[in-house]
């Protein structure tokens, strides 16, 4: 077994090559009643991750992070702009080409009470993607118990139902089925954000541990900016349907570039009191040098 700071040093090692390209992407939706107009929720974003490479995208809610995941899964239509993964555009794949790819491109989302079927016991809810892709009942039987293995539970959790366990354990049955056609980008959906604090450390640690053996890439999204510097090789900060700075997680958490970075690293809470009222101080005085 890997200590998380082995499993850290391993997965840093992400290739130069590219996997996922996004370029001058736009959506939009439908306004709200007769003849409204549009509303653009992405304006022309690019983001790139490499084979291996966890992308950390933050930003305040409403910015678009979901929905950037969405247009990469094919969830959301694409007004504008293109998508290449591993060379292939993506973005104008029909729904056949979509279902293979499903393979390759994953999600696990933040709630793993919604996104877990309550009437399907763990073995079938893995075995349903093997099944899907024509894998026969044998094989997928004794891929499900890898994948238990694989999430540290136990073998016999294949027969129980998504109730009989906790949040921290039903978010490991969701990453185990996100991993089960062993794709290789994973779009990270606030994974951690409805876990305890403890939780969150064991299922991030998890991810890293995942990432190391199977270099596997990572869109993490998150509004927590500590999760994501630990967990991110590069991060893209979104603001308003815009990509404002994009650059080393170290970087950008420590010593962003853009007004709205600074404001957003200012925005995050911590423990100490006399801290927090520092920073609400700095806050309110580089507020006036936002643009729009
Ligand atoms: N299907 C939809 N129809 C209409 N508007 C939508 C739809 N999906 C998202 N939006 C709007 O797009 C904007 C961006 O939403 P999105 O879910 O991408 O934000 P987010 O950055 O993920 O926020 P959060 O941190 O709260 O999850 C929001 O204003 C949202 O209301
Ligand atoms: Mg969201």
């Amino acid at each position: 077994m890997m200590t998380t700071a082995e499993a850290g040093a391993a997965s840093r090692q992400a290739t130069e090559e590219t996997l996922l390209t996004v370029r001058d992407l736009h959506v939009s939706f439908p306004g709200k009643g007769w003849r409204a107009a549009r509303t653009e929720v992405l304006k022309g974003v690019d983001l790139d991750i490499r084979h291996g490479e966890t992308v950390g995208l933050v930003g305040e809610s409403g910015s678009g992070k979901t929905t950037i995941g969405r247009a990469i899964l094919g969830l959301v239509p694409v007004a504008s702009g293109t998508i290449t993964f591993d060379g292939e555009r993506i973005d104008t794949a029909s729904t056949a080409r979509r279902r293979a790819l499903s393979r390759d491109l994953q999600v696990i989302f933040q709630d793993p009470y919604t996104s877990l079927n309550p009437s399907l016991t763990i073995g079938d809810i893995l075995a349903e993607p093997l099944l899907g892709q024509g894998i026969d009942a044998r094989e997928a039987r004794s891929r499900v118990g890898d994948l238990l293995d694989r999430v540290h539970l136990p073998a016999d959790a294949a027969g129980r139902l998504p109730r009989e366990f906790s949040g921290g354990q039903r978010q490991r049955v969701a990453i185990a089925r996100a991993l089960a056609l062993r794709p290789r980008l994973v779009v990270c959906d606030e994974p951690v954000s409805a876990l305890d604090l403890t939780t969150q450390r064991t299922v991030l640690d998890l991810l890293l541990e995942i990432q190391a053996d199977t270099g596997v890439s990572y869109l993490f999204v998150s509004h927590d900016l500590s999760v994501v510097r630990c967990m991110s090789h590069r991060v893209a900060v979104i603001h308003r349907g815009e990509i404002v700075e994009t650059g080393d997680a170290e970087q950008v958490t420590t010593a962003p570039r853009h007004p709205y970075t600074r404001t957003l690293l200012l925005s995050a809470p911590v423990a100490d009191v006399a801290e927090q009222r520092r920073r609400r101080e700095q806050r309110t005085a580089s507020a006036g040098q936002l643009p729009g």
